[in-house]
């Protein structure tokens, strides 16, 4: 049974994924300044957003953005250099945030110069307590948190089987990554899950199966994305290839 909180948009292929996911994201940006004043998202890393990225920075979308009043955050962080290839906030600088006349002050990296990742969350959380305006119970709500899901069914450094999945306290930690030997700063479920609206994109039929089990909140077996359930709404962008199993299982119900 599908969740009536998850919205899908569902399109043909990636290219329609993305300009349908920078039209929405605009206008979650345009509707925070014109309500509020300003407008607080957190960017998610990965290969799927890139396009989503590059298009939000031409100028058939960036000029219709007060960018001055765009506070930009990282959802989660790979514990290395900025310059790094590997780095989420390397990647939005070189598809968005160069291109943009955002103010060097709102935009928030993860700073990964610490000795210990967990000095980084920690310095993150209060990056983040200090900057964004907070909702229900003193949490700080983001208007808009991107999301992407790994055929794993992780999302931002949530990972199965990490101990940060755990944690429903603080809000941001630090997560050693067995599989992919490597440190990650990331936001928590706490979070994550006070957000106004939630998109989150998954393209590419890798992605089928478990996003099928995901939609149909299928509990037999629980993947960290299942534990993203926001104030908000959520909102799937998904292309075909992407939706193929779920299809299927419709066709042959
Ligand atoms: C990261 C992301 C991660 C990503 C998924 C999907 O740091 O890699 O935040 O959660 O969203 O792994 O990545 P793709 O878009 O590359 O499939």
């Amino acid at each position: 049974m599908l969740n009536p909180r998850h919205i899908i948009h569902a399109y043909p292929d990636l290219d329609s994924l993305t300009l349908a996911g920078a039209e929405f994201w605009l206008n979650e940006a345009n509707q925070a300044i014109q309500q509020r004043g300003a407008f607080y998202v957190a960017l998610t890393g990965g290969s799927t957003p890139q396009s989503l990225y590059r298009l939000l920075a031409t100028p058939d979308f960036a000029q219709r953005l007060d960018w001055s009043r765009v506070h930009i955050f990282i959802g989660d962080e790979r514990y290395v250099a900025h310059d790094d290839p590997q780095s989420n906030f390397g990647m939005a600088r070189q598809t968005l945030l160069d291109a943009v006349a955002l103010p060097p002050q709102n935009i928030h990296p993860v700073a990964t110069d610490y000795p210990q990742a967990a000095d980084a969350a920690m310095d993150y959380a209060e990056v983040i307590q200090n900057q964004v305006p907070a909702g229900q119970g003193g949490v700080p709500e983001f208007d808009l948190i991107m999301l992407g899901m790994g055929d794993d069914g992780h999302t931002a450094s949530l990972f199965p089987g990490t101990t940060i999945l755990q944690e429903h306290d603080r809000l941001v930690a630090a997560v050693y990554v067995d599989k992919l030997s490597s440190w990650r700063v990331s936001m928590t479920y706490p979070l994550l899950n006070q957000a106004r609206q939630t998109m989150v994109l998954v393209s590419g039929e890798k992605k089928s199966a478990i996003l099928a089990h995901v939609l149909q909140q299928d509990s037999t077996v629980r993947y960290p994305i299942q534990g993203i359930d926001p104030l908000g709404e959520l909102h799937w962008f998904v292309d075909q290839a992407a939706m193929r199993e779920l299809d299927r299982q419709k066709e042959t119900a």
